[in-house]
């Protein structure tokens, strides 16, 4: 992708730190480069001042953090100490699992480091140095013994009275936990490995029970628990889950529409033509978190010059189309655009006044025989109004636990919708639904923005 067209398609918000470097507020001091970032990236989750007090909190869970009161889960420092520079700088490129809280490594590492500048500006407590981090040796070797004594220990030391007897977050005091701003707070579930806020290798477990995590009631084991019987709790706790195998989904990934000729007006998910679009796996993350959310969507999209095909597939072991049963919710999928090129706004569904383009795939209407996808448009969290042609089609397959939905489109859209032609680059940003957790409207699964890149023919 040429730099010019980052520029274009990505206008304030996707800037590169080319860019960025020739703009005089560069020379103005990291401060204001880091607040020209904070603005535009983080400000519609955690506030203006950082406070997370701009109504945006309500539509999210976890809550996005109050930068003000100097408590972070992930450090690298002792119990009632603040993080190191490293430690938020590894925070903001890993975002935090589980949450609404994304990966940013894509803004160059000098540009974080000057975000992290800027947030520690939010809280007077930074004036001061954060302790030193806590040392960590080498983990000794994995043996049966140590297995052994992890299982004893977890017991012993009372971690399942919180996590629960078998790890799955379900001890008999899970339910009553809170955190520091009274919001209800779940025990970790061992059994589901890779979701660890603070990282999943046996030092970082090691080191998340011996710092704790400040603000929740997961405490600091560091005084009572000696060196190696955290490392034996490390291994032990590690081993309730399997390790996620194969490459991991992407945050801010590139799909690439793939130019055929063949007809694209009525969308099949079952088509062998999809063999010819290159697959990408996109990280969802819950803007409110329940156990059984979706947490990665494969896409692939072909055109031929008229039209515009998008194919998305994501596992879900139970098929939600009947809304007529008590307390019914269905299964839904959508994609959504920016409506102008210079006007991306800084999350998904996020930003008040810029408006994003939104088709909305649904299991029920699909089950009814009405067309299944809603062309739709939004400007905030949770407003949605359908005021547009009802130009996109779709067809949605559920079999063996995976849906696979396909949608297509005219390529030149109506007003106020996206628009496609050959060689130009879109952002696009997925959601997924999963009925059978009860989500609907903006509790879902979503991605950031990722670019979609229209082939041109004869390449
Ligand atoms: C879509 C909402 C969202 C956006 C955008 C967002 N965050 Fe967050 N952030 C969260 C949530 C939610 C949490 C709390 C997660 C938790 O407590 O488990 C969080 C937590 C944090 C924390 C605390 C980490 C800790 O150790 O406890 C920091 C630091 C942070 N965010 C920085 C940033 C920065 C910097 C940006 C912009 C580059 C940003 N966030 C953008 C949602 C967001
Ligand atoms: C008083 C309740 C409580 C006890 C006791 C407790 N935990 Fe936790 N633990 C929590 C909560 C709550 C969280 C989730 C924090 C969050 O998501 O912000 C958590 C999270 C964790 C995590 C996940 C960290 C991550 O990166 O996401 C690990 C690992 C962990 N606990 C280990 C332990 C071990 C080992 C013990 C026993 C030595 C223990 N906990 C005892 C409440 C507890």
């Amino acid at each position: 992708m040429r730099k010019g067209q980052i520029l274009l398609i990505g206008g304030v918000v996707f800037f590169s730190f080319g860019i960025l470097g020739q703009s005089p507020a560069f020379s103005e001091g990291a401060l204001d480069v880091g607040k020209g970032i904070y603005e535009k990236r983080c400000g519609v989750c955690h506030g203006h001042d950082g406070k997370a007090d701009n109504g945006a909190q309500e539509f999210l869970y976890p809550k996005p953090r109050d930068l003000t009161a100097g408590k972070f889960k992930i450090r690298s420092t002792p119990s009632g100490s603040l993080p190191t520079n490293e430690d938020l700088l590894k925070t903001i490129a890993n975002g935090i699992a589980g949450t609404s809280m994304p990966s940013w490594r894509s803004i160059p590492e000098k540009e974080r480091r000057a975000l992290v500048e800027y947030i520690k500006s939010f809280d007077e407590r930074f004036k001061t140095q954060p302790r030193k981090p806590i040392p960590i040796g080498p983990p000794p070797p994995r043996t049966p013994e140590i297995m052994a004594k992890g299982k004893q220990l977890y017991q012993d030391a009372g971690c399942n009275d919180c996590h629960g007897t078998t790890g799955q977050g379900d001890g008999p005091s899970a339910g009553t936990l809170k955190d520091d701003w009274g919001n209800l707070i779940t025990p970790y579930d061992f059994t589901k490995g890779g979701r660890y806020k603070a990282g999943s290798s046996v030092r970082d477990i090691y080191r998340t029970f011996t710092t704790g995590m400040a603000g929740t009631p997961m405490p600091s084991y560091a005084d009572s628990l000696a060196e190696d019987q955290r490392w034996a709790l490390a291994y032990y706790v590690q081993s309730l889950s399997k390790q996620p195998t194969g490459p991991a989904p992407k945050e801010e990934a590139t799909v690439t529409s793939k130019f055929i000729k063949g007809d694209l007006s009525a969308p099949d998910p079952a088509s062998p033509i999809w063999k010819r679009a290159p697959a990408v796996d996109i990280l969802l993350r819950p803007l409110w978190f329940k156990e059984g959310y979706v947490d990665q969507v494969r896409v692939r999209s072909l055109h031929n010059g008229k039209e515009i095909a998008f194919l998305l597939e994501w596992e879900d072991p139970t098929k939600n189309t009947d809304l007529q049963k008590l307390e019914a919710f269905r299964d839904a999928a959508a994609l959504q655009f920016p409506t102008k090129a210079d006007g991306v706004p800084s999350f998904p569904m996020g930003e008040t006044g810029q408006v994003v383009n939104i088709w909305q795939w649904k299991a029920d209407w699909e089950a009814n025989g009405r067309g299944p996808v809603e062309n739709l448009a939004a400007a905030r969290f949770s407003t949605l109004t359908t005021q547009l042609s009802q130009d996109v089609k779709g067809k949605g397959i559920w079999r063996e636990g995976k849906w696979r939905v396909a949608f297509s489109r005219p390529m030149a859209g109506g007003e106020e919708t996206a628009k496609f032609a050959p060689g130009k680059v879109v952002p696009v940003a997925f959601a997924v639904w999963n009925g059978a957790i009860s989500q609907q409207d903006g509790e879902k699964s979503v991605s950031t923005w990722s670019f979609l890149k229209i082939e041109t023919p004869g390449r």
